[in-house]
């Protein structure tokens, strides 16, 4: 881990970072129950198990006071009717805040407090999106044929909490319809 002040470049075509600690890639499979389509997304799997979502960190030590940074990449697709996306969660220390920062295609951020306040916010390249503190995040790429492409920056501190989502879901999807990205509700909003 670096001990002096440093630098490294995002560029395109792909924006992977020129230096980075730790590459996470999440498939079909990790995203067992988050799809509303629970059908498409069984049959998805029994003829393999895609690449959904890359994300590239650097690393930090993980206290408050550092900040914590990479690429997310969601590649395009659809699992039913519903674009690919991220796990989404909430941050374990939930008075923590998170900004993205989109540097290539088209998508939503979907948002949500435990109170049920609910936001969707669109992404695309130059746009910044401030996640306020207490509200989960998942990414959605609303594209077909293009990446999903964000910087992140959120406190060392942080810490991810996946579980809460992956038994609830979110109150809002992101699905196609004719073509065209729409927010509706979640129908198995709340369902094991
Ligand atoms: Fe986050």
């Amino acid at each position: 881990m670096k001990t002096v002040p440093f630098t490294f470049e995002l560029a395109g075509p792909d924006f992977v970072p020129s230096t980075y600690d730790n590459h996470i890639q999440r498939r079909l499979s990790a995203m067992k129950g988050q799809y509303l389509d629970q059908a498409a997304y069984a049959a998805m799997l029994a003829e393999g198990d895609p690449l959904l979502y890359e994300v590239y960190e650097l690393q930090r030590p993980t206290v408050a006071g550092e900040l914590l940074h990479g690429i997310s990449i969601v590649h395009p697709g659809l699992v039913g009717d519903e674009y690919n996306m991220t796990k989404g969660h909430f941050h374990e220390v939930l008075e923590t805040g998170e900004i993205y920062y989109c540097l290539k295609g088209r998508g939503f951020m979907v948002m949500e407090t435990p109170e049920g306040e609910t936001a969707v916010e669109p992404l695309f390249p130059g746009r910044v999106l401030y996640v306020l503190p207490r509200w989960a995040h998942r990414s959605v790429n609303a594209s077909l044929d293009e990446d999903l492409v964000t910087f992140f920056v959120y406190p060392g501190n942080a810490g991810h909490d996946y579980g809460t989502i992956e038994k609830q879901g979110f109150r809002k999807l992101v699905v196609a319809q004719d073509g065209e990205p729409a927010i509706v509700d979640n129908p198995r909003w709340g369902q094991p």
